[in-house]
C-alpha cells in the first residue's frame, strides 16, 4: 500500500504516516519480511486483522492477494455486519460471504479518490450469478480498469483449483462511455514480465475493450 498525505489514525493497522505499508494478520511472515526487505527502505508491516479497524481512505494504491473463499473470523463477524455493506446486497447473510469479497469493499475503501486498486480475485466473482450485486455496485461506484486473467500454473502450488484473475479499479465515479480492457495471460506471457508490460502499454495485441456491464 502506498500512503498518501491525509492525515489519519488507523493506529489497530499500526498505520504511520508516508510511504509504503504492507498487512498481514499472519505473524510468521516477520521474518520473511525482514529477510526480503532490509533497511533502510523497509516498508512497514502492520501484523494485524485487515478486515478490523478504522483507517483513513488514503492510499494511492492498494495492492493485494486476498485469501480466497471461507468466511471471516465468526468472533469479528457481527463488527464487520455492522462496518460493511456489500454482503447486504446478497439474499444470505454476511456469515457465507466470502472473505475475498469483505477484502475488496476494504480495500477500495482505503483509497482516496482517484487512488488505485489491484486485487488478485477468483474469476468466479465476474461470471457467478451470486455476485451479480457485487459487480453491478463495483461498476456503479467505480472505474473497472481492466480485468486480467491469469493462468492456473499461477497458483498451481497454493490453490490449484481456483482460475484467478487481476482487478484494477480506480476509485472514482466511471467515465461516461468508459471500457474495460481485457486480457487473458497465458504461461508464455509471464516469461518476460518486462515485455508483457510494454506490450500493454502499447495497446496490447491480447488485450480488448469492452463496456463491461450487467446484461
Ligand atoms: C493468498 S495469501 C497471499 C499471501 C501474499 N500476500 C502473497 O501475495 O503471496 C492470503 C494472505 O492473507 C492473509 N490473511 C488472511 N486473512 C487475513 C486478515 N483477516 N487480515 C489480514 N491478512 C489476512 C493470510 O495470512 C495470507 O498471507
Amino acid at each position: 500500500m502506498r500512503r498518501g498525505g491525509v492525515p489519519g489514525r488507523g493506529a489497530a493497522a499500526g498505520v504511520r504516516g508516508g510511504g509504503l505499508y504492507g498487512l498481514d494478520v499472519d505473524r510468521q511472515l516477520l521474518p520473511v519480511w525482514q529477510a526480503q526487505f532490509p533497511p533502510p527502505t523497509r516498508p512497514h508491516l502492520a501484523l494485524a486483522d485487515g478486515l478490523l479497524g478504522t483507517m483513513p481512505a488514503a492510499f494511492e494504491v492498494v495492492v493485494g492477494n486476498p485469501p480466497f473463499g471461507g468466511s471471516p473470523d465468526p468472533a469479528a463477524l457481527p463488527d464487520l455486519m455492522m462496518a460493511y455493506h456489500w454482503w447486504r446486497l446478497s439474499r444470505r447473510g454476511g456469515g457465507s460471504f466470502p472473505r475475498e469479497l469483505w477484502f475488496l469493499e476494504r480495500s477500495l475503501r482505503l483509497l482516496r479518490p482517484g487512488g488505485l486498486l489491484g486485487l488478485v480475485l477468483p474469476e468466479g466473482f465476474l461470471a457467478n450469478k451470486r455476485w451479480r450485486p457485487q459487480r453491478e455496485e463495483l461498476l456503479r461506484t467505480a472505474q473497472v480498469e481492466a480485468v486480467i486473467g491469469l493462468p492456473r500454473s499461477v497458483f498451481r502450488g497454493s490453490r490449484a483449483a481456483v482460475k484467478t484473475c487481476l482487478i484494477f479499479v480506480r476509485q472514482q465515479a466511471p467515465a461516461a462511455g468508459h471500457v474495460v480492457r481485457l486480457a487473458e495471460l497465458d504461461d508464455e506471457d509471464l516469461l518476460c514480465p518486462a515485455a508483457l508490460i510494454a506490450a500493454w502499454d502499447a495497446g496490447a495485441v491480447q488485450a480488448t475493450e469492452a463496456p463491461w456491464r450487467e446484461a
